[in-house]
């Protein structure tokens, strides 16, 4: 291998690679991802069978800790979680002052931004010396993120924020704190949430995408963990990141109300002059099949037939994959749907509406971010600071004003 960093001491050569196509930023050993043979594991252990077997707060220990925990660990861990929902009421009177236009992700945001003044011993922490503070830490944003995300909803609705139940389950206490009613609590159905815990699952790391390398780059100047976080939280607010489940679900209403006609749709998504794409198709990584998809597309199935609720978007889902799948354009350019394609039709049967599709991604990916932060700050990475090819003026003198 190159030693790139002896070559630019000596010789002043810098590697330009914008995107970070075919540049490694770190070694993890976190997240193994093979996107030629569809294969993606947490820790060593397929996603499938996390999918199947685990629960989201099990996942979040093995991804942040590194291993399954023990029976008491694990009950130690959601113990602790459940008795950290609640948010500080002077917290809670920020709402007060958001719009209700506000858009939940810039609420969250905000929010998460704003633990850092209520815990300012979590800035500046020292993570190998104030190691139960910092188990808290993390504890803390796992335990209150559900009740900010579900608070930014009902800020959105005008209508009273839920306290959290800390006798329900994670997800469970997440749907009731998002649809409870003064009048009329809301029954939680345990299928729903199995399905929003696996889905949570199936988000909760991808290695070095866009939202978990903007952790690792603003964790790397030592800024705390709930910073690091709400700049994860604003990487993946951008459309091309967090917000593509959104687009799924705008473009397969799209392809119903115009009568259903998916093979019109999948010939405009060929036409590159049209600027459509199939949402939901493609990804930079996985080029045979995204593992993510398959699950979802099962537990799709499962929720709308154990809500009985028949969607016509998931008819037309299935139909837009064989169409696509069949198609030369798309096998020549190894085009499968991505993880986004069925989520959003999971989120619209449990009753989540489109705006807070990124807030559910955030969710997921929290115990991922965590897991990068730490790694980062454990390994003592330097500091993140791109280098760059200068194109600009070479120099040249100040002009006074009156002279330009
Ligand atoms: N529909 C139609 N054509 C497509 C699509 C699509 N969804 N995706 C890629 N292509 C075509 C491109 O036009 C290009 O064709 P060409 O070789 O003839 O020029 C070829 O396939 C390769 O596409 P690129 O854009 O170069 O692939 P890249 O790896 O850069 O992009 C991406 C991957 C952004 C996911 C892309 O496939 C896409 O835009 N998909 C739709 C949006 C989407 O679903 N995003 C969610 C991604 S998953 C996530 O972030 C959680």
């Amino acid at each position: 291998a190159i030693d790139i960093a002896k070559l630019r001491d000596e010789s002043g050569f810098i590697t330009l690679d914008t995107g970070y196509k075919n540049t490694g930023a770190t070694k993890s050993a976190i997240t193994f991802l093979d996107g030629e043979n569809g294969i993606l594991r947490y820790r060593g252990y397929p996603i499938e069978q996390l999918a199947e077997h685990s629960t989201f707060l099990e996942v979040a220990f093995l991804l942040i800790y590194g291993y399954l925990p023990k029976k008491a660990e694990l009950d130690k861990f959601i113990h602790e979680v459940r008795t950290h929902t609640m948010v500080n009421e002077d917290m809670r009177k920020i709402f007060d002052g958001f719009p209700v236009n506000a858009h939940p992700m810039g609420v969250l945001s905000a929010l998460v931004t704003s633990l850092s003044a209520f815990y300012p011993k979590a800035v500046g922490l020292d993570i190998d010396k104030e190691k139960e503070y910092l188990d808290l830490t993390i504890i803390r944003i796992i335990a209150k993120l559900p009740t900010i995300a579900a608070w930014s909803y009902k800020n959105s609705q005008g209508h009273p924020l839920n306290y959290p139940k800390n006798s329900l389950d994670y997800c469970s206490n997440f749907l009731h704190m998002m649809f409870s009613l003064p009048v009329e609590p809301y029954e939680v159905n345990p299928v729903v949430a199995r399905a929003l815990d696996k889905l949570l699952i199936l988000h909760a790391d991808h290695e070095q995408n866009c939202s978990a390398s903007t952790v690792r780059l603003v964790g790397s100047s030592h800024a705390g963990l709930y910073s690091s976080i709400a700049a994860g939280i604003d990487a993946l607010w951008g459309p091309l990141h967090g917000g593509a489940n959104q687009e799924v679900i705008e473009m397969l209403q799209e392809i119903h109300d115009a009568g259903g006609n998916v093979k019109q749709f999948v010939e405009k998504a060929k036409d590159k002059n049209s600027g459509f794409r199939l949402m939901g198709f493609g990804h930079r990584v996985y080029k045979n099949f995204d593992p993510r998809a398959k699950i979802i597309k099962k537990a799709a199935d499962d929720v709308l037939k154990a809500l009985n609720i028949n969607d016509p978007l998931l008819d037309i889902a299935k139909e837009l994959e064989h169409a696509a799948l069949n198609d030369q354009y798309f096998i020549d350019r190894k085009l499968y749907p991505n993880v986004d394609f069925y989520s959003g039709i999971i989120y619209k049967a449990i009753g989540i509406p489109i705006n807070m599709f990124t807030v559910m991604f955030a969710l997921g990916r929290l115990p991922g971010w965590i897991a990068q932060w730490l790694e980062m700050r454990r390994t003592k990475e330097p500091i993140g600071r791109p280098r760059q090819i200068y194109i600009g003026e070479t120099a040249r003198d100040y002009v006074p004003v009156d002279k330009r």
